[in-house]
């Protein structure tokens, strides 16, 4: 392995993480279970009468959720070429509508999100973090939410993870800088120590987090698995830190959150009136 303990990995290759699992992995029920918490969370029966911005959208699965719930207009973006054809592919499979759309973009570009307007629903999960400067990131995801919308945003939390955030952005790093052999290796390893602890006896265990990872967001535990070792730049986040900001900044108020999960969702609402605090 080339890697050495200060050398700084290039972006993973989220893009082909993503196309591989909608190859691999996408289903109708699936598609229910990404549709079914997308709702659940948000406490609501359909998104009738609300547009959705996804903010990384990845495979677009979320996206797809979005529109058989019935969302209005909906956006998806993506930093990653591979992820914006791979929501392209899932568009194309909802039978092309012409109130979503699909393009690259990048959710540090200030003068892009301008451009997009404000949303009712801004989507953004397990992506800010992967930005390189996630702080701007939640704040530019932010400015997209119109008067009264939602924000629905997860972020990896630095309150559950375990060993420590430098023991992961270390593996991180080497899991960035092997080749493909090295990689699954390391995924073999990952596996062994923390799906089953070192313990063979607790793959039933194991096998209920693999089928309840498909059942509660429509994932794959190898998509994810993969998507764990290898998401860079990776920053983690401090729960009240991200309720703090938001609520200081934007005036943001705190709807749901759920915690104990490696990523921490939160649902925000902004104030009916304009925001007070822009600059
Ligand atoms: C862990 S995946 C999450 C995908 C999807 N939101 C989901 O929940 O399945 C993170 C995604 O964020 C995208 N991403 C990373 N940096 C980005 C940026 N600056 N702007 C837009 N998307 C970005 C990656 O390309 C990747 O597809």
């Amino acid at each position: 392995m080339t890697y050495t303990k200060n050398s700084t990995p290039a972006r993973y290759e989220f893009g082909a993480n993503w196309a591989s699992f909608v190859d691999r992995h996408y289903s109708a029920e699936r598609r229910q279970a990404a549709a079914d918490k997308l709702l659940a969370f948000l406490g609501k029966e359909s998104l009738e009468g609300m547009d959705f911005l996804d903010i990384g959208s990845g495979s677009g699965l979320h996206s797809l959720a979005a529109f058989d719930a019935k969302a209005g207009r909906i956006h998806s973006f993506d930093f990653d070429p591979l992820s914006v054809s791979t929501t392209s592919k899932l568009r194309q499979l909802a039978g092309e509508p012409a109130n979503w759309t699909v393009e690259r973009g990048d959710v540090l570009d200030g003068g892009y999100l301008e451009k997009l307007g404000t949303w009712s629903l801004v989507y953004s999960w397990g992506v800010l973090h992967h930005t390189g400067a996630m702080w701007q990131a939640v704040e530019n995801a932010a400015r997209r939410v119109a008067p009264g919308g939602l924000f629905f945003v997860a972020l990896y939390s630095s309150n559950v993870v375990r060993p420590s955030a430098e023991f992961w952005l270390d593996v991180k790093r080497r899991y960035n800088a092997a080749n493909s052999s090295q990689r699954r290796w390391m995924e073999c390893w990952y596996i062994w120590r923390f799906g089953l602890g070192g313990n063979p006896f607790r793959l039933p265990g194991l096998l209920k987090q693999i089928y309840e990872k498909k059942k509660g967001r429509g994932m794959s535990y190898m998509t994810d698995v993969r998507d764990w070792l290898g998401g860079w730049p990776m920053e983690f986040a401090d729960d009240r830190a991200v309720v703090d900001f938001l609520m200081d900044r934007f005036e943001f108020e705190l709807v749901r959150m759920s915690t104990g999960e490696a990523c921490t969702e939160f649902l925000f609402q902004s104030p009916k009136a304009a925001l007070s605090k822009q600059d």
